[in-house]
């Protein structure tokens, strides 16, 4: 694991963290092959319907990159090369999307939700911290192995079940609160924090 993610895993109040395509010298995994798999999955999001508002089409987006990369690695069975850049971004997307909502929109549940807002950011934290720990586990097993297998398995489950609440109750929620200039406004922090390097 490189330090940024380790950092990541370990202290829940990172304030920035990089995409691994941005630099090569953080995530030394990003080949030009997995480059160019990567842009080409991306890619296809773009067809998505506008449909949910401007907040949930963001954080629809982000959740299909997650479940992408986790089918990469599932179909990648027997290469452990690919096995391993797949689950490297993976971690990567996961753990940006993670302090993207931890910084910018469970504040703004907090602050816009009332009761309800504040009790579903700390639940929601709690299942954060939960898919961090399984990825700093996730270190202990070769990429190829069953126990890795597994616990990414465990990590997506987890993710599938709260990632379908965010979109279909808590952001929908959210976005409503904030209205479509808030929701807009909201949706561009949210790519913006994503895509802060990290500090060494
Ligand atoms: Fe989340
Ligand atoms: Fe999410």
């Amino acid at each position: 694991m490189s330090c940024s993610l380790q950092r990541l895993v370990r202290i829940s109040n990172v304030t920035s963290f990089s995409l691994c395509h941005a630099s090569r010298r953080i995530n030394p995994s990003c080949t030009p092959t997995i480059l160019r798999s990567q842009v080409a999955l991306m890619s296809s999001f773009k067809n998505t319907p506008n449909v949910g508002g401007p907040l949930l089409d963001t954080i629809i987006e982000d959740h299909k990159g997650i479940w992408s990369y986790y089918d990469e690695y599932a179909n990648s069975a027997g290469d452990v090369d690919a096995q391993t850049r797949w689950a490297n971004q993976f971690k990567w997307h996961v753990a940006r999307h993670a302090i993207a909502e931890e910084l910018v929109l469970y504040p703004l549940m907090e602050q816009h939700m009332g009761e309800e807002g504040k009790q579903i950011a700390e639940e929601d934290r709690g299942i954060h911290q939960r898919v961090k720990e399984i990825l700093y586990e996730l270190e202990s097993h070769a990429p190829d192995s069953k126990e890795h297998a597994a616990l990414l398995k465990e990590a997506v489950d987890i993710l599938k079940q709260h990632g379908n609440h965010e979109e279909q109750v808590e952001f929908l929620k959210l976005q409503k609160a904030l209205g479509d200039e808030g929701a807009a406004k909201a949706a561009a922090s949210f790519e913006r924090t994503k895509l802060l390097a990290p500090t060494r």
